[in-house]
């Protein structure tokens, strides 16, 4: 889809429908203000014989006003002008969006980025505005042999009053753009199934980002090698699985060649089914999302190529698939970790601390990251504590911490800290072994957090436990992409630093 930046008094453009907000009081947009000027009080004169109570979200589609060029005129309510915030603006933009598509217009032309809101700046504003429209365009409809049609918009254009220069608002689109395209890669590789989004997949799909991109080396390590390197406890989890393991490297060299790479590992278990220590059937077909932390780093490396941000940024796969079978892992054995420390499985369905251990080992001593954030769908008990609203952030560095928190707020990509305090080690004592991979059931996502916090010593670094935020259930089914736009909002900020 292209998105272009037109300042509020330049001339429609030929079939575009136009798009303006109305409050509950009829209370006109600068907008709508104008149109209704234009075509003689006909907006006006619509409102008040349609029954439009002006309520956020709502539509009001009109069909060819006398005097007005554009076939469709969209109305859309603002809710009381009160509470009309940033995030109103988007639930209306996404109300208009998908109506656009329902009426199968090509062209649009959207006025929301002219609204003054309270607390954002206009360019803010108008980045998620349009990051919105983007997003409210994404479909998984490959797998419907019926309904697959693609989305009928192919160009939109914001329009931006004197706040807005121009070329800045050029730029912001381009980063929505960006951020959006990364997204929809995270969101995409989130919902194949797993028979297709096998470990080999994502390194292919690793592979095809890679393809004619000067910046971007892609290595893929198999089973063999990973056996060889000592790899014990990612192995632990993949012998289990007919699929082969992969550990994948992509080194995105944007910035100056001396630069120590940021490092993002993901949890890449194509499929969950918890192993010998095996989940009950009810929802064990969203155990298919379980890479998404993995989609999510291939989702900011096609992010990074859109926009071209001058860092070095690498991104780690541990891509495995966690299966019950003759040759998996059992509870009570015990492996010894690339790093040298030995584990006691005590629940095989803990397997994505297991794979990311020695990611994370890997990660270190063959890059030397400035920083390290591994990014998982690891525990239940994240959702628990965090919901479906907010990502886990876990570090001992108040910095990155506040870093972190700070790119979601702006991203609208929230990240909440919980606490790693030395406390919550003993947790993970282990009677025969350096430490099991659980802590018992009370403080899940902490001990998670405390376990891979044992393969990061001397070294900066961040866990995100995307568990809540990664996908949605029930009749919303899918993913969201999460957390590529936080991530995106963190490097950008790295990368101007
Ligand atoms: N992939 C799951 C975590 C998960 C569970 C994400 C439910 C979203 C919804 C992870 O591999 C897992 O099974 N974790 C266990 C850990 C436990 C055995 C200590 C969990 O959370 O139950
Ligand atoms: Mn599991
Ligand atoms: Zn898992």
């Amino acid at each position: 889809m292209q998105l272009h930046i037109k300042s509020a008094h330049a001339a429609l453009e030929r079939h575009a429908a136009l798009v303006v907000a109305v409050g509950p009081e009829q209370q006109l947009s600068p907008a709508a203000a104008a149109i209704d000027q234009h075509t003689q009080g006909q907006l006006s004169q619509a409102l008040k014989t349609a029954s439009f109570s002006g309520k956020a979200g709502e539509i009001l589609p009109l069909w060819r006003l006398h005097d007005f060029p554009q076939d469709w005129l969209l109305v859309v309510g603002t809710g009381p002008s009160s509470d009309l915030q940033l995030a109103t603006l988007l639930k209306m933009t996404q109300a208009a969006t998908r109506h656009l598509q329902g009426l199968h217009v090509a062209h649009a032309r959207l006025t929301f980025a002219e609204i003054e809101i309270a607390g954002v700046t206009a360019i803010e504003q108008l980045t998620h505005i349009a990051r919105s429209v983007l997003e409210s365009c994404y479909r998984f409809d490959r797998y419907k042999t019926q309904n697959n049609t693609p989305t009928s918009l192919t160009q939109v254009s914001f329009s931006v009053d004197e706040r807005i220069p121009l070329a800045a608002g050029r730029e912001a689109l381009a980063w929505a753009q960006a951020v959006a395209a990364g997204t929809a890669l995270a969101r995409d590789l989130g919902n194949l199934p797993g028979n297709v989004c096998t470990p080999r997949h994502l390194a292919e799909q690793a592979q095809e980002l890679g393809k004619g991109q000067r910046k971007l080396r892609v290595k893929v390590l198999g089973e063999a090698q990973l056996e060889k390197l000592g790899a014990g406890a990612f192995m632990a989890v993949s012998r289990g699985s007919q699929q082969e393991g992969q550990l994948v490297t992509i080194e995105y060299r944007g910035g100056p060649a001396k630069q120590a790479p940021i490092a993002l590992i993901g949890k890449g278990i194509t499929f969950d089914t918890g192993g010998i220590s095996l989940k009950p059937a009810a929802t064990m077909d969203e155990m298919k999302f379980d890479m998404c932390g993995a989609a999510s780093v291939l989702g900011v490396m096609r992010m990074l190529l859109a926009a071209q941000l001058p860092i070095n940024v690498v991104g780690v796969l541990a891509c495995a698939e966690n299966m019950p079978s003759g040759g998996a892992g059992r509870p009570g054995d015990i492996v010894t970790s690339l790093s040298g420390k030995t584990i006691e499985i005590l629940n095989t369905d803990a397997e994505g601390r297991l794979v990311l251990c020695d990611a994370l080992t890997y990660t270190q001593k063959t890059f030397k990251p400035v920083t390290m954030i591994d990014i998982a769908t690891l525990t239940g008990a994240c959702v628990v504590a965090l919901g479906k609203v907010a990502s886990g952030i876990f570090t001992s560095d108040d910095a990155l911490a506040e870093d972190l928190v700070a790119a979601g707020e702006a991203s609208l990509d929230r990240g909440w800290r919980l606490p790693l305090w030395k406390d919550y080690q003993e947790l993970l004592d282990s009677t025969c072994a350096d430490m099991a991979n659980i802590g018992g059931p009370t403080a899940g996502a902490i001990t998670a957090a405390c376990f891979l916090s044992r393969f990061t010593e001397g070294q900066r670094w961040a866990h995100l436990d995307i568990a809540g935020s990664a996908w949605l259930s029930g009749t919303q089914k899918g993913a969201t992409g999460r957390p590529v736009a936080l991530l995106s909002e963190y490097l950008r900020r790295q990368a101007y630093a």
